[in-house]
C-alpha cells in the first residue's frame, strides 16, 4: 500500500451540528489512492504543538483529489482542527490501514454516530459497483437528529434506500440502529459492514453470527503514529493474540474480534 504526506489546502469547512464539522481537502495523491474504510492521520496545528497527528476516517475521497474527513470535537486536537480556515493548509499522512473488503453481493450498511463518517465513502464506492442495481441499503443511527440529517442527503445519492434510528426519537425511528437491523429480511449471502460505538458493535458481531451473515468492522483505538512503529494501537483479537489497528485493521471481521461488550 502506497502512502502520501501532502500539504492538503482546505476547501470547504461545514459546521454540520454544534460540534460536528466536515472539512474538504484538495488532497490529490492521498484521495485517489484511498479506499472505503481507510483513514489518514492529520497534523492539526501548524507547529509541532500538539506533537502528535489525530487519526481520522476517510468519509469520502474521489478520484479528482476531494477527500472529506468528518468529526466531533472532543478534545484540544479537534478544537484546533475545527478552527482552521477554508484556503488554510494542513499535514495528512495516508491513506492509512485495511479498508473494508468490497462485494458484489447483496449489503448492508451500519453506522452509529461518528462511525456514519467511513460509511459514505463505502456507499458511494458500492453503489458505483452496482451501476444502479441496487442490492442493499445503509442504517444510520445517531443519539439525535443533528447527528443524522445533515448527512442523509449525501448518502441518498449513494442510491442505496436508508433507514435511520435516534436514541431519543427525534428523526426516524426511535431506539438503537441494531433494531432495525434485527427487522430486516436479508439474504444469506448478504455482507454486513458496520462502524459505530464499540457496543453497538459487539451487538451487531452477535446478531450478524446468530444470522449466519458475514460481518466487518471498523474499529477505533488510541494512536500515536498510525504506521506500526509505536505499538499504541494494540488490541486482543478473539485467538487471543495482539493485533495492531492502524496496520492489521481498522477494518476486521467481526468474528475475529474479542468483544469485551
Ligand atoms: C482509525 C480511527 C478513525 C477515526 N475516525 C474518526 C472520525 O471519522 N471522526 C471522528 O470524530 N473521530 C474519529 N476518530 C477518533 C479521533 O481520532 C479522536 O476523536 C481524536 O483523535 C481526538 O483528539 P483530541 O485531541 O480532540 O482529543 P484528546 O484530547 O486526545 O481526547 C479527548 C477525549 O477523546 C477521547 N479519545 C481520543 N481518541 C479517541 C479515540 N480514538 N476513540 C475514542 N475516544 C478517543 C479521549 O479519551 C478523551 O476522552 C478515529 C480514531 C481512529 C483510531
Ligand atoms: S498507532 Fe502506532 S503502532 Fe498503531
Amino acid at each position: 500500500m502506497t502512502q502520501f504526506q501532502e500539504k492538503a489546502t482546505v476547501t470547504r469547512r461545514e459546521l454540520l451540528s454544534s460540534d460536528n464539522v466536515r472539512l474538504t481537502f484538495q488532497s490529490a495523491k492521498i484521495a485517489s489512492a484511498a479506499e472505503p474504510g481507510q483513514f489518514v492521520m492529520i497534523r492539526v496545528g501548524a507547529g509541532k504543538d500538539p506533537l502528535l497527528r489525530r487519526p481520522f476516517s476517510i468519509h469520502q475521497a474521489t478520484a479528482e483529489g476531494t477527500l472529506q474527513i468528518y468529526f466531533k470535537v472532543v478534545g484540544r486536537g479537534t478544537a484546533m482542527l475545527a478552527g482552521i480556515r477554508e484556503g488554510d493548509e494542513v499535514s495528512i499522512l495516508g491513506p492509512l490501514g485495511r479498508g473494508f473488503q468490497l462485494t458484489d453481493s447483496p449489503v448492508c450498511l451500519v453506522g452509529g454516530g461518528l462511525g456514519i463518517a467511513p460509511m459514505l465513502f463505502l456507499a458511494t464506492r458500492l453503489g458505483e459497483r452496482r451501476s444502479g442495481q441496487i442490492h442493499g441499503r445503509v442504517l444510520l443511527g445517531g443519539r439525535t437528529r443533528m447527528e443524522v440529517e445533515p448527512l442523509l442527503g449525501d448518502f441518498e445519492q449513494t442510491g442505496f434506500p436508508v433507514l435511520v434510528a435516534t436514541d431519543d426519537g427525534s428523526f426516524g425511528q426511535r431506539g438503537f440502529v441494531t433494531a432495525i437491523f434485527s427487522t430486516l429480511d436479508l439474504p444469506p449471502d448478504c455482507t454486513v459492514y458496520c462502524c459505530g460505538p464499540e457496543p453497538m458493535m459487539a451487538s451487531m458481531a452477535v446478531l450478524s453470527r446468530e444470522r449466519h451473515l458475514h460481518c466487518q468492522v471498523s474499529v477505533e483505538s488510541a494512536m500515536a503514529c498510525g504506521m506500526g512503529a509505536c505499538l499504541g494501537c494494540s488490541r486482543t483479537a478473539r485467538n487471543g493474540e495482539y493485533v495492531h489497528v492502524c496496520l492489521d485493521g481498522p477494518v476486521f471481521d467481526a468474528e475475529d474480534m474479542a468483544w469485551t461488550f
